[in-house]
């Protein structure tokens, strides 16, 4: 029997968003029902309200969740009801050239569900990167369903699933921070500051964090960060290379997503260090650079998706570093709100007010 819920849409481009009830199928083959706990907001849900992603409107918002499992399809055996998951938008299909290469992480054949979820009158959702968890329950494939311990607050849980994963991933797999190493951060929101708390899980020596705005610079403090630069004030690359002993850090992660703190990244690296980028651009940016640089100062340069994460190693690992003490995922939660305040979550979003806003059912 299909379920009514309420959960908040994207409409039609930059149209307010609205709660609405929305009609969740039973699940079906490969399939799981999760009754959604809490969901962090995104830039990437702002995103698609502005129709920057496609124009498959109207979208059921939302993707960065914790909840239980309600209800599972035939055949699904690794999920069953009463798990408590966080929802990955990485369900790896196994069988594409990059999982049979042994390099699941790079998935190009994610699992969504089949089926769609609607509205009353029949009108297809399309879900904010497969999920859709504004929304009191939500449909996905099972392997978009990672297990984690149950002890943790579903709210820290799922963040997880999306920005805080991307940051800690873009220091920890994509960078490959180790033990000693100098690492710089450009721009310091969720995702950056997941990308300094990584570091410094990983044992970078030195954590220089960069943003144009001192209120994000003392977050970073409280993540990890060493050393702070207000690249307002002082030029980064210069303050960069002047903490590490002239040279530029071992690696420096990107992660605002522009043509010109990518340059910064650049330029702020030591010879054959490694540029991360994490913050994502927008289709019309370009990027410079002397080719003879790009050569002659040698090194990796790197995109880092989702962290480069496999969702079934790394949030289970996460979590329990987090209950240890080893990392503060709570930290990224500066408020909780309900779903009927996801518009002016993003106004806060927006002006930098808040790391991560998280609605709680
Ligand atoms: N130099 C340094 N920092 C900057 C600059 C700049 N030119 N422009 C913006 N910033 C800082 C902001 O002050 C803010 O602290 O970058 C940070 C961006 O943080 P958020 O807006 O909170 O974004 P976040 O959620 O961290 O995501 C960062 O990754 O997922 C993508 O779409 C997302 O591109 C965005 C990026
Ligand atoms: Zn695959
Ligand atoms: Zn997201």
């Amino acid at each position: 029997m299909a379920q009514h819920v309420q959960g908040v849409i994207a409409p039609g481009k930059n149209e307010p968003v609205r709660v609405e009830t929305i009609v969740i199928p039973d699940p079906g083959p490969g399939e799981a029902v999760v009754k959604i706990q809490a969901c962090g907001v995104c830039h990437t849900d702002l995103h698609y309200k502005q129709g920057g992603i496609n124009d498959e409107f109207p979208f059921l918002l939302g993707h960065e969740a914790a909840g239980v499992v309600e209800s599972v399809g035939d055949g699904v055996t690794d999920v069953a009801p009463g798990d408590f998951v966080v929802l990955n938008w990485r369900a790896v299909c196994g069988q594409c050239r990059a999982c049979l290469r042994g390099r699941p992480w790079y998935c190009f054949d994610t699992h969504n569900a089949k089926q769609k979820m609607t509205l009353l009158d029949g009108t297809e959702l399309s879900p904010a990167l497969g999920i859709g968890a504004f929304a009191e329950k939500t449909l996905v494939a099972a392997g978009q369903c990672t297990k984690v311990d149950p002890e943790v607050s579903p709210a820290v849980a799922g963040l997880l699933g999306c920005g805080v994963m991307a940051g800690i991933g873009a220091a920890i797999n994509t960078g490959q921070v180790g033990r000693g190493d100098s690492v710089a951060v450009i721009g310091c929101g969720g995702v950056g500051d997941a990308a300094i708390a990584g570091a410094r899980l990983a044992g970078a020596a030195k954590i220089i964090a960069v943003d144009i705005d001192d209120r994000k610079l003392e977050t970073a403090k409280k993540m990890g960060a060493t050393h702070t630069v207000n690249s307002r004030a002082d030029d980064p690359v210069e303050a960069i290379r002047a903490l590490t002993g002239g040279n530029g850090a071992d690696v420096v992660i990107e992660a605002v997503g522009r043509p010109e703190t990518y340059k910064q990244a650049f330029y702020a690296r030591d010879l054959a260090g490694t540029v991360v980028l994490v913050g994502v651009p927008t289709p019309e940016m370009q990027l410079e650079l002397p080719l003879l640089d790009v050569f002659g100062r040698g090194g990796s340069l790197k995109s880092s998706w989702y962290g480069d994460c496999l969702p079934s190693r790394d949030f289970p690992m996460l979590i329990d570093l987090h209950q240890q003490g080893r990392i503060d995922l709570g930290a990224f939660v500066t408020e909780t709100i309900g779903l009927g305040d996801i518009e002016q979550a993003f106004g806060r979003m927006h002006d930098g007010d808040v790391l991560r806003s998280v609605v709680v059912f």
